[in-house]
């Protein structure tokens, strides 16, 4: 599509709902009417197990795949081959060695823009293509940082941590000045609130110290609920689980604060801006 947005969903701290967040942004996009890619970027394959592959060495071709033939320089696939399409939304899906492809990509070079030269032709079939990373800052997420034209961050108040996002945006600023000058921070997602908590305050009024005036953070939070775990396990999207339940409606709601706000970076370049103060 002509405006097509890839988006990376980045935070090296595990467990602060990236996953969760790329897979339910995907389908709340998608029932608004946007034509949605889901990049499985992480050997984990937590994502591609939510889109319902629950045995991922059953899959005939993966992300790894595709990514080491165009290191080698061998022609890729049709399209069908290497995308999964399911009821609403679409997916390369991960495997496990796409850990190898990571250690390939260091000898390999301009390794970091392996996944940019694979998504930049799909850009004509979605309007946005999500990009679901590792907890990792290495080559495959900077892969991820030089495919993007902005960067989503999903921060758990659970698990607030200052240094891990500020080494974040460093990273991010480098990529901007060495490889992908376009990449913008679109914003903070705060997830996993109880806003009955005073540990919610506390994580809240440090985020607002460290970042508020220099990052978009999103109006919208995501509330702790246990249904995004049992949707999980049935291999659903909290909105196709239970689409009342509390943490559905903020992702319907997140979807339409990303298409509303989620290209406007708040200033010329926040990443720098973050970086200078933090
Ligand atoms: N809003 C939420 N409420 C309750 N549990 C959540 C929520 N978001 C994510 N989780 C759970 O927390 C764990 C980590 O989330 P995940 O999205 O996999 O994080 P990441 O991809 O950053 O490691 C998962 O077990 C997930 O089901
Ligand atoms: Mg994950």
């Amino acid at each position: 599509m002509e405006n097509c947005k890839i988006i990376a969903i980045a935070n090296q701290k595990g467990g602060t709902g990236k996953t969760t967040t790329a897979y339910n942004m995907g389908i709340a996009l998608a029932e608004i009417g946007k034509k949605i890619l889901l990049v499985d970027n992480d050997p984990q394959t937590n994502l591609t197990t939510a889109f319902g592959i629950r045995n991922t060495d059953d899959l005939s071709i993966s992300l790894h795949d595709v990514l080491t033939m165009l290191m080698d320089g061998q022609e890729l696939p049709d399209k069908s081959e290497y995308i999964l399409r399911g009821e609403k939304l679409d997916l390369i899906p991960s495997s496990i060695n796409l850990s190898v492809t990571e250690i390939n990509l260091r000898d390999e070079m301009g390794g970091e823009r392996t996944l940019s030269n694979l998504l930049e032709p799909l850009r004509e079939d979605y309007d946005y293509i999500i990009i679901d990373t590792n907890p990792y800052l290495g080559l495959l997420t900077i892969n991820a940082l030089a495919a993007c034209d902005s960067v989503i961050i999903p921060v758990s108040t659970q698990l607030w941590s200052a240094n891990g996002l500020t080494a974040l945006l460093n990273i991010i600023l480098k990529v901007q000045k060495k490889i992908n000058p376009r990449i913008r921070v679109s914003g903070i997602l705060i997830t996993m609130t109880d806003e009955r908590t005073i540990l919610f305050r506390e994580a809240m009024d440090l985020i607002d110290e460290y970042f508020k005036d220099k990052i978009r953070i999103y109006d919208v939070h995501i509330p702790v609920t246990v249904k995004i775990g049992e949707a999980n396990f049935h291999s659903r999207s909290v909105l196709d689980f239970d689409a009342k339940n509390k943490a559905a409606r903020a992702y319907a709601a997140f979807a339409k604060e990303v298409i509303d706000h989620g290209d406007i970076s708040g200033g010329s370049n926040t990443a720098d801006k973050a970086q200078a103060s933090a």
